[in-house]
């Protein structure tokens, strides 16, 4: 079979390595299609692959069309909002992700994120500590587990808000459950968003949950752009001078908040949170060994889709 990895942001070379180690022990090619800058050069790759490796590059139904032979897309990472579900799903392809391989490098980012806010940009001048802080997390999955863990580290007190987590383990590990999205923004200094973007999440988070936030408190967003209603954050930063919001995805209105908010806001050049060889090799290497697997025994282990 034809496993073509198409990366616009490439894996590190030996993530790249590993996976066509584990292409070729179970029979399979790889074929790399890295850097791409148009929507052709993905066209025309994808055409003869049987299976397709991706991070965040859109699966569109352009690409379904076009690439007759796919049975198996899976994205090296955990959200798929990037894959056109339904489309593969009409296919019969097979859509997986690889939930948990880099939600460490996401949660360490997220902490230095915090770090980064608290001390003013790493500007000159007295910042703060994060010991001591409040910190809410929304979504208590792979990475918000982690960024718990790691805040307690730090001496935060942990809130987390997650209606798919039972209250009991959320204890168990040391974190206040939150009994709703009010409670945990109103009593936090920090709130760190860790939602998929679904059509329930688009747009959820703007000016009503922010508005709540204590004085001096940071949104940090490392999970996708599209949670946020960008207008309502702009109108939120102005009304409320001293809150703060950075982010792992440049909203789309970036430059106009930069211009607006100077230190009190900041985004990631390009998205970084799995940019970690680790990450990579994790979940490049888990990507091509599921789809191993799935040629080999049927194997449908992380499946997002619904294909009978
Ligand atoms: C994910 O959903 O796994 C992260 O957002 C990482 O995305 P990336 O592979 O494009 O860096």
């Amino acid at each position: 079979m034809k496993i073509l990895v198409a990366t616009e942001k490439p894996f590190a070379a030996a993530a790249v390595n590993g996976i066509r180690e584990i292409c070729q022990a179970g029979g399979h090619e790889t074929v790399l299609l890295e850097k791409y800058s148009s929507r052709e050069q993905l066209l025309e790759a994808v055409a003869d692959a049987d299976a397709l490796i991706v991070r965040s590059d859109k699966v569109t139904q352009e690409v379904v069309d076009a690439a007759k032979r796919l049975r198996i897309v899976v994205r090296a990472g955990a959200g798929y909002d990037n894959i056109a579900l339904d489309a593969c799903t009409a296919r019969g392809i097979v859509v997986m992700n690889t939930p948990g391989q880099n939600s460490n490098a996401v949660a360490e980012l997220a902490l230095a994120m915090m770090v980064y806010m608290s001390r003013n940009c790493f500007t000159p001048g007295t910042g703060s500590e994060l010991s001591g802080k409040r910190l809410g997390i929304q979504a208590y999955g792979n990475v918000g587990r982690l960024v718990a863990r790691k805040a307690m580290a730090f001496g935060m007190e942990v809130m987390a808000f997650d209606p798919f987590v039972p209250a009991d383990r959320m204890r168990e590990e040391g974190v206040t459950p939150a009994e709703n999205l009010e409670q945990m923004y109103s009593t936090c200094n920090f709130i760190s968003l860790h939602i998929p973007a679904t059509p329930e999440t688009r747009g959820s988070i703007g000016y009503r949950l922010m508005s709540l936030m204590p004085a001096g408190a940071c949104l940090v967003n490392t999970a996708r752009k599209e949670v946020i209603n960008e207008a309502e954050l702009e109108k939120i930063l102005a009304d409320r001078p001293d809150l703060k919001y950075i982010t792992d995805i440049a909203a789309d209105c970036q430059a106009e908040l930069n211009e607006k908010f100077g230190k009190r806001v900041f985004a990631t050049p390009k998205k970084m949170g799995a940019e970690t060889a680790e990450a990579n090799i994790n979940a490049g290497l888990a990507a091509a060994r599921q789809i191993v697997e799935y040629f080999g025994t049927g194997c449908t282990r992380f499946q997002v889709n619904a294909t009978e």
